[in-house]
């Protein structure tokens, strides 16, 4: 006899400091996995000096973990600071504050663990962060994305504000700026 289908259980709460070691294994298998297939090997080896865990996200408490019936399936978050993208390794941090209703808030390192992909946990993640971040006052969120995320951010309504290339890995690394309204959630009103 056939057995129901248990329905699949997604949970979602702000990471803590303990879980720093579960969010570098998951930021790492998504680099070797998920991104791995928009670049180039030197250029997903490069990606590693500007991608990986921002302990501030962690500690301002806007970094988002997904659980699908109790295992890490992704992670991400928003920021209220300057930084636009890369771990506590990255040079050239900028942890200024942004101006709710002046300044867009972040969107910041987005990872699914490769065997949960496909599965909504980005989308999700991305709700989340506009959520807080509308809560908080700010009217537009930009964000920096990998060749992997872009189509991730384009379902999730922004638009590409610029594209330019990271070399600070030794290898010229494709990103794209990109931003949405969060106004009028029906039409995104980026720059270009
Ligand atoms: C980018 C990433 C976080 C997406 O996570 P995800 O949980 O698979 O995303 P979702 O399942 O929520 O995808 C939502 C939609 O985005 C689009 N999308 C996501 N990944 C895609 C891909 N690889 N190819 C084409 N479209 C894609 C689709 O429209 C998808 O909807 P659909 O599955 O119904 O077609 C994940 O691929 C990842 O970890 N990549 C490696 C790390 C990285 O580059 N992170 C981005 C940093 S900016």
């Amino acid at each position: 006899m056939a057995r129901a289908l248990q329905p699949v259980t997604h949970t979602h709460r702000l990471a803590t400091e303990a879980d720093i070691p579960a969010l570098h294994a998951i930021m790492d298998a998504a680099i070797s996995g998920p991104l791995s297939t928009f670049l180039t090997p030197a250029q997903v080896e490069a990606s590693r000096m500007i991608m990986g865990v921002d302990s501030q996200l962690v500690s301002d408490r806007t970094y988002f973990l997904i659980e699908i019936d109790g295992v890490l399936a992704g992670c991400g978050g928003w920021s209220r600071r300057i930084t636009e993208y890369g771990g506590d390794h990255t040079p050239g941090r900028v942890p200024a504050l942004l101006t709710p209703g002046i300044d867009a808030a972040r969107i910041r390192a987005m990872y699914t663990a490769p065997e949960f992909t496909r599965q909504g946990v980005g989308r999700l993640i991305v709700g989340l962060c506009e959520e807080a971040a509308r809560s908080e006052g700010y009217s537009r969120v930009e964000l920096v994305a990998t060749m992997g995320g872009e189509p991730l951010y384009r379902a999730s309504g922004y638009r590409e504000i610029e594209r330019f290339a990271d070399d600070r890995g030794g290898v010229a690394v494709p990103l794209v700026r990109m931003g949405k309204s969060l106004k009028d959630t029906s039409a995104d009103v980026g720059k270009t």
